[in-house]
């Protein structure tokens, strides 16, 4: 039997309306109109399981999947610590395992990405939802991002083929601030179940990569913002606080207990 989450597709959306992400509206209406708000899955829910020992391990599994770098082998250890020293009380989030829950949870159809580098996050939900369309964004000017390598698109369109992605891909290069509005004005009909926006970590960049892409988010699409408490970059809890927290269509989870923090939004309104 296929499983109950985001198998049946969301009604369409009419013109001008924001459609629903299938995968977290109730789909049953009462004469044709919600009684309860239709959103199903909000902040408290994907943060839960965000944090939840399982699904780290279900997130090491596919970060141990790829190829190594010393970032990921870092990664790896910090995650089998954790779980050898405090086991299943352990309490951690990152991007990679807020993915691994959004993509467990709402089984997106379509997830945009700014910010790819070598595609560990891309992977995280292109391993749980092969059939996912994934259009990623990144620079990929340079052999390495950060002391980090930044291999490029084909190497990223290697590593999902070797998870088993089998949907559509499309990695973009260049600066989002073109990229993304050249994309979205030539597909007027893209609209996406879950959004990360992780690309340029500039106070400027990375609000404007926000104003760029939430206007694309599904009712009920999750947004995902990384590195909200990075020491290198203190700005970013204010630009995500100004730009996705205290706007009321949006409910909001952070977390900053460990590691850089990483922050979710539930589009509710429209
Ligand atoms: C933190 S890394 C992304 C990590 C990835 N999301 C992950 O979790 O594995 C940031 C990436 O954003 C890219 N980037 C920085 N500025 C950008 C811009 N203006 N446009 C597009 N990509 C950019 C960098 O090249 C780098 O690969």
């Amino acid at each position: 039997m296929a499983a109950w989450w985001g198998r049946k597709k969301a009604a369409a959306a009419a013109p001008g309306e924001v459609p629903r992400a299938a995968g977290a509206v109730f789909p049953g209406r009462a004469e044709g109109r919600d009684q309860y708000h239709p959103v199903m899955v909000g902040p408290q829910t994907l943060g839960g399981a965000a944090t939840h020992p399982d699904t780290l391990r279900a997130a090491m599994a596919v970060v141990e999947r790829l190829e190594p770098d010393d970032y990921i082998r870092y990664l790896s250890r910090y995650y089998r610590t954790g779980l050898e020293r405090y086991g299943s009380a352990w309490r951690y989030a990152d991007i990679v395992t807020v993915l691994a829950a959004c993509a467990r949870l709402l089984r997106p159809e379509r997830y945009l990405e700014i910010g790819v580098r070598r595609g560990r996050s891309l992977a995280v939900v292109a391993a749980a939802c092969p059939d996912c369309a994934l259009v990623g964004f990144d620079l990929w000017d340079k052999p390495t991002y950060a002391g980090m390598p930044n291999p490029g698109p084909e190497f990223v369109r290697a590593e999902l083929a070797r998870l088993g992605h089998r949907g559509p891909l499309e990695l973009i290069k260049g600066d989002s601030r073109q990229t993304v509005p050249a994309y979205l004005e030539a597909h007027p009909e893209a609209w996406f179940d879950l959004i990360t926006v992780d690309g340029d970590h500039s106070e400027e960049g990375a609000a404007a990569d926000l104003r760029l892409v939430l206007p694309r988010l599904k009712l009920g699409g999750v947004v995902v913002f990384d590195d909200i408490c990075h020491p290198a970059h203190p700005y970013l809890h204010q630009v995500w606080r100004r730009e996705v927290a205290s706007d009321r269509r949006f409910a909001c989870w952070e977390y900053t207990e460990l590691g850089y923090g990483v922050a979710l939004a539930v589009r509710r309104e429209v």
